[in-house]
């Protein structure tokens, strides 16, 4: 058995349906009506242990969802979850000795209190060594630079530096797995990139399997192999992020710099996506033309000082798939 195995798994919702007018909420106090709602639907997924793995989909995809059953916040409507053989729902507490999570939408640390009183009395709760604590702590502390707010209530932090805190405190008592759901929501780019360092570092380390949910494709650049993307609760590609290029990523762009100028530069099988001044940028269909048959053309055109390649970024890949939907999901083989 891999260390996360879920099954078919899915998850509706049931919102109560409000009525309308007077009658409608006296109405309602005797018989109330339901709507579901299919947040996550046969998803199905392994991961072995040292993966990272990014959950990636849109707003409302279901990646919340998905992490609260992984943790055992939520029950599931039907299939199944294991992590490392536990069924989270069933053994909460037990599963929550194994993991650690953070929720960029809600810290788990007490909001009144300067953040190392959070430590210490989650040191508490897991029942933490002194000498673990503080290995834990020194480690954090040195890598998150946590030791600048100590003394901050929680509430006072800005959000860079409650996430700090706040994945510090998830790691305390040493689990072996870690669910991020948006780790790096809000974030400035230098705050984003330190939690990145940290977050590739516990996984090096201490070969901890890390989950993260996110829509920032930089996130997954950097920090995993593999990717699960989710759309209205179905998981629509599972593989890595090379072979997503490979598959998905048709078009190049031809970066050029001419010796003069040439405003009306056209080349049949490329388009002109921008330019600036001598500099010009041909996208064109790989499947259809080669670069160097790009190249020719345009050397016919201008002479051309340099030039040079760039792959789509991966963003736009992903974008695409949503838009073309499902029939991707047929060209790769390995869903
Ligand atoms: N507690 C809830 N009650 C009803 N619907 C919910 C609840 N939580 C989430 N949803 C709905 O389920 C879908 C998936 O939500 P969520 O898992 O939070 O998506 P994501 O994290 O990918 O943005 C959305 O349509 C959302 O509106
Ligand atoms: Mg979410």
């Amino acid at each position: 058995m891999s260390l996360i195995e879920v099954r078919n798994l899915s998850k509706e919702y049931f919102i109560a349906k409000r009525q309308e007018g007077m009658w409608g909420a006296v109405r309602s106090l005797f018989h109330r009506e339901y709507i579901t709602k299919s947040a996550v639907h046969d998803v199905s997924f392994s991961i072995e242990a040292g993966e990272v793995v990014g959950y990636i989909g849109p707003n409302g995809a279901g990646k919340s969802t998905t992490i609260k059953m992984l943790t055992g916040i939520l029950v599931p409507t039907s299939g199944e979850v294991h992590v490392r053989g536990l069924i989270p729902y069933k053994e909460r507490q037990k599963n929550a000795r194994q993991i650690g999570a953070v929720f960029g939408q809600r810290s788990q640390l007490w909001w009144d209190l300067p953040t190392i009183e959070s430590f210490e009395l989650l040191k508490q709760v897991y029942y933490i060594s002194e000498e673990q604590y503080r290995k834990n702590m020194d480690t954090f502390a040195e890598i998150l630079g946590l030791h600048e707010f100590y003394q901050t209530p929680v509430r006072q932090l800005s959000l860079g530096q409650r996430m700090r805190a706040d994945i510090a405190a998830s790691l305390l008592h040493n689990p072996s797995i870690l669910f991020l759901d948006e780790p790096t929501i809000g974030l400035d780019v230098v705050a984003k990139e330190r939690m990145r360092t940290f977050i590739q570092e516990m996984n090096k380390e201490r070969g901890i399997t890390v989950i993260l949910t996110t829509h920032d494709m930089s996130d997954i650049e950097k920090l995993c192999k593999r990717m699960i993307l989710i759309d209205q609760g179905r998981v629509m590609y599972d593989g890595g992020l090379s072979t997503i290029k490979d598959h998905f990523g048709k078009t190049r762009i031809l970066v050029v710099d001419l010796e003069q100028d040439r405003p009306d530069l056209r080349i049949e099988g490329a388009e002109l996506i921008r330019e600036e001044g001598p500099r010009k940028w041909l996208r064109f269909n790989r499947e259809e033309f080669t670069a160097a048959q790009i190249i020719q053309k345009v050397s016919e055109r201008a002479e051309i000082m340099d030039l040079s390649l760039e792959e789509p970024e991966i963003d736009s890949i992903i974008r695409q798939m949503y838009q073309e939907g499902y029939e991707n999901k047929k060209a790769n083989p390995s869903v």
